[in-house]
């Protein structure tokens, strides 16, 4: 497609692009300054970031966070509101979303982080850290029964769980991850399935085709038709004065509330 930005004329001007260039199908016009316009600029910001690793960059209290900073401030958000007892996280990685959220769970006087990682490499860094007592460490395959029963043993049936989804993001991974761990969420609470946005980065250079359907939204997709007990509540922005509605997010479809 090709997409046209007229900063003069205030619109965007979207056409298909055949290969014969002369023959341009225009397919519509929307407002640069409207809600539809943002949600195109930001898929196309999005993937030219994800392109320059930009997702890479960020940090917290010197540890790398492998988020958008929109998506760590909705992490905080969903946190802060939720107040659980628990948040699991399976990916760990260089340790910046556990100590994150470990900082959050401090700040608000509740929660424990529990990581599952198959390659902890950070072990040492998070556990000499002021907040290790807010966060206990698993190493192992996140869907390994083995893991799974340890989880489920730091659990309490009264505990109230956030449960992200931050490892592999195969479609058949998060599923068995989704089927594993969905029990421990009670009603009201959430999974955070991350990375659904794989589809749109497929096309990127440095994506790779067969993410237009082995990706994490896939998996989302095939749970919920199984289990109508979860529903797709991506729009809750706590403060939104003009109606955006979508937040700025890698993990599209992935925002999953029990009912
Ligand atoms: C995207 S990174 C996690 C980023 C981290 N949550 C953050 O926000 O900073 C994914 C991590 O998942 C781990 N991983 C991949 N497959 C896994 C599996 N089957 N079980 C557990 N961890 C896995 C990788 O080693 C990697 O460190």
């Amino acid at each position: 497609m090709l997409i046209l930005i007229d900063t003069e004329e205030n619109n965007i001007i979207l056409r298909d692009q055949k290969k014969d260039t002369e023959n341009l199908k225009d397919l519509g016009h929307i407002s640069l300054y409207s809600k539809e316009s943002f949600e195109l600029l930001n898929e196309l910001q999005i993937k030219v970031g994800w392109q320059l690793r930009y997702p890479y960059t960020a940090s917290w209290l010197g540890f790398q966070l492998l988020q958008i900073p929109p998506d760590a401030m909705r992490m905080q958000e969903i946190i802060y509101k939720l107040r659980p007892d628990i948040i699991i996280e399976t990916g760990v990685a260089h340790g910046g979303s556990s100590i994150f959220m470990a900082s959050i769970c401090k700040l608000t006087g509740i929660g424990h982080v529990i990581g599952v990682e198959k390659g902890l490499l950070c072990r040492e860094r998070i556990e000499s850290h002021d907040l290790s007592e807010y966060i206990t460490l698993i190493e192992g395959d996140s869907i390994s029964k083995e893991t799974v029963d340890h989880v489920y043993r730091l659990c309490r049936r009264t505990d109230r769980v956030l449960l992200i989804l931050d490892s592999c993001h195969r479609k058949s991974h998060v599923l068995a991850e989704l089927e594993a761990y969905h029990h421990l969420i009670r009603p009201g609470f959430m999974i955070i399935v991350q990375d659904g946005n794989m589809e749109v980065l497929a096309s990127a250079p440095r994506g790779d085709p067969s993410w237009t359907v082995d990706n994490p939204q896939e998996a989302v997709k095939e749970f919920i038709a199984h289990h109508p007990e979860f529903v797709i509540d991506q729009t809750d922005l706590l403060f939104d004065i003009d109606g955006i509605g979508r937040n700025i997010t890698y993990h599209t479809s992935g925002f999953l509330r029990r009912i």
